[in-house]
């Protein structure tokens, strides 16, 4: 399999912390990757950092071969790069096909309100996406809903069909599966199993291991903003370092 995301040796401070400390690692085409690392590990920040939400201080990342500096965040998720928010950013008084067309839209930022005005096939194409994402996430008989009136689980969804509003090739999702009941977390699985099926490669932060582990084909570990270990659920079950990040915390359960 070919490399579609490739982060090398990616640094970021905030100050005199160092969130994420020359972190590399790659994630092939079609692949299902699981992130996992004790709060605090720098999850997030690295999940910023390929999405363009946050500059690196040093390091290159690439999608697709092609290198991701300087890019805003508009323009990396218009190369095929979708993602969601560990804490939802749903506008909850907005109807849920607003709250997707952000997607298609907001991501491209201000000039194609002005160009939707305009262009009449912009605004179709974003239509389009937003009503497969709609399809795609079940929420099709919601769409002219106000967001507010989803209940939790519905709203994860939501979150997800932004993200996929422009067909991304790349999705990374951050806790999918938070506040999920086991029933719940269950139909996620199989949910996200089916966009990789059809061609979506995943890299997704879960806190649940049972879900990362039955899900993910392969697993990065993240402590202190480094990559202890990658390789396959079973290796990092079995990794001595694994196993001391995760001891004393509540994370490992
Ligand atoms: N914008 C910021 N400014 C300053 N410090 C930050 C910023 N963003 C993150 N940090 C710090 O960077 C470190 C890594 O945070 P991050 O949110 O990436 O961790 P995480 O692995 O996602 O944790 P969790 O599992 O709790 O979500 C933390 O110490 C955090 O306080
Ligand atoms: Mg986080």
């Amino acid at each position: 399999m070919s490399a579609l995301l490739e982060i090398d040796a990616v640094t970021r401070r905030f100050g005199g912390l160092t969130a994420v400390d020359g972190f590399s690692g790659v994630v092939r085409r079609g692949e299902r990757v699981g992130l996992i690392g004790p709060n605090g590990a720098g999850k997030t920040t690295l999940f910023n950092l390929i999405s363009g939400f946050t500059p690196v201080s040093s390091g290159e990342i690439r999608f697709d071969a092609r290198v991701m500096a300087g890019m805003k965040s508009f323009q990396i998720a218009r190369l095929g790069v979708g993602r969601t928010f560990q804490n939802l950013r749903i506008f909850p008084n907005m109807t849920v096909f607003d709250n997707v067309s952000v997607g298609a839209i907001g991501a491209a930022g201000h000039s194609v309100w002005k160009a939707l005005a305009r262009n009449r096939s912009a605004a179709e194409t974003v239509s389009a996406g937003t009503w497969a994402a709609l399809e795609r996430t079940g929420l099709t008989d919601l769409a002219g809903q106000l967001a507010a009136n989803l209940s939790y689980g519905r709203r994860k969804y939501l979150e997800i069909a932004r993200a996929l509003a422009l067909e991304p090739e790349l999705l990374i999702l951050d806790e999918p599966a938070a506040g999920l009941n086991d029933t719940e977390t269950a139909e996620l699985a199989g949910f996200v199993e089916g966009l990789n099926a059809d061609g979506t490669t995943v890299l997704l932060v879960e806190h649940d291991m049972g879900f990362v582990m039955s899900l993910c084909q392969r697993v990065m570990v993240m402590a202190s903003g480094r990559k202890i270990a990658d390789g396959t659920p079973a290796e990092i079950g079995r990794d001595a370092q694994v196993l001391e990040a995760y001891l004393g915390t509540e994370e490992g359960t």
